[in-house]
């Protein structure tokens, strides 16, 4: 399967996260498609990564990627805070290592889900409402909005995704599930759309953008994982060793500053970033979807 998604502030991260000696070692905690960790290799030939996926379909296509590599890309197949946390030390001695120099969370999904998943990410497809990172694992988006009540699931679309439209959307779900179970995207995407007032409806973001944003970030658990996350990521680092975050939307972002604000406080962290890092224009000319991306790094003391 050919590479689709294009790596978001990429200079910037290789300039922010560069080795500081030869041998060390990089978690790419959201591998992806691999597209920064192949620049990594690519620019750092000293330098080796360990890439984390919990989607064992995108992890396919990073390691036919990054086979050119051998040995100095190896992967690990679940989610980041598992793997750091549950029993962090083992499983990172497994691979005979006792800490990270260097470890990058490249927050959210792929344009890879969008596109290719056939997981039901995308509105603008007429596929199964999933959106599961890992397919084997956990809720679909299909059997939250068929069980949720009217009031818990208005909360879920403002609280994950400030939807301003969260009590008429999850209203008209609710209309409608009544009639038949709502199991795939297309349908969702029409429900949003003839709910919300006509300005809203025809505004420059498609009407259902947030609605699906607030799903997919449920069924991952993206918001209340964020904080284990970071902290899981923080212990595994050695000290001196750099964090970078990149976040895509504000909620994301708010959880990222804050624990970053914490670490420099209590003394055990330096703000490498003053200020988060955005996009140059010609980045968000070229592509998109990095305009609303964030970047910032702390480091270990
Ligand atoms: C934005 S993409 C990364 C793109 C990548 N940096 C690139 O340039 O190709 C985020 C990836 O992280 C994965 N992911 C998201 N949250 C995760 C988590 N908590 N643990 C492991 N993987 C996660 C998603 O499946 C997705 O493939």
């Amino acid at each position: 399967m050919n590479v689709i998604h294009t790596p978001v502030l990429l200079e910037e991260t290789l300039t922010l996260l560069a080795p500081r000696s030869d041998g060390e070692v990089m978690c790419d905690a959201t591998l992806g498609e691999a597209g920064h960790a192949e620049a990594f290799l690519e620019r750092f030939p000293a330098l080796q990564i360990i890439g984390i996926d919990a989607d064992m379909s995108i992890q396919e296509i990073a390691k036919n990627r990054l086979e050119r590599f051998g040995a100095r890309a190896r992967f690990y197949h679940g989610r980041s805070q598992d793997f750091f946390a549950q029993t962090a030390r083992a499983r990172i001695a497994g691979f005979g290592i006792e800490k990270f120099d260097t470890a990058l969370i490249d927050l959210g999904v792929s344009l890879y889900h969008y596109a290719q998943s056939g997981r039901g990410f995308s509105f603008a497809k007429d596929e199964p409402l999933d959106m599961r990172i890992n397919p084997s694992e956990g809720r679909t988006v299909a059997d939250i909005i068929a069980g949720l009540p009217e009031k818990e699931l208005a909360d879920l679309l403002y609280n994950n995704a400030e939807e301003r439209y969260s009590r008429r959307i999850a209203r008209a779900i609710v209309e409608e599930r009544a009639r038949s179970p709502i199991a795939a995207s297309k349908r969702l995407a029409d429900i949003v759309a003839r709910s919300v007032p006509p300005q809203y409806r025809y505004g420059a973001a498609h009407p259902a953008t947030k609605t699906f944003q607030a799903l997919r970030i449920e069924v991952n658990g993206e918001l209340s994982g964020l904080r284990p996350l970071l902290e899981s990521a923080w212990d595994a680092l050695r000290s001196p060793g750099r964090l970078g975050v990149i976040s895509f939307h504000s909620l994301e972002s708010r959880v990222v500053k804050g624990y970053f604000r914490e670490l420099a406080k209590n003394g055990s962290g330096r703000l490498v970033t003053k200020k988060a890092v955005a996009p140059r224009m010609e980045e968000i000319r070229a592509n998109a979807p990095s305009r609303s991306a964030l970047l910032r790094v702390v480091e270990k003391i």
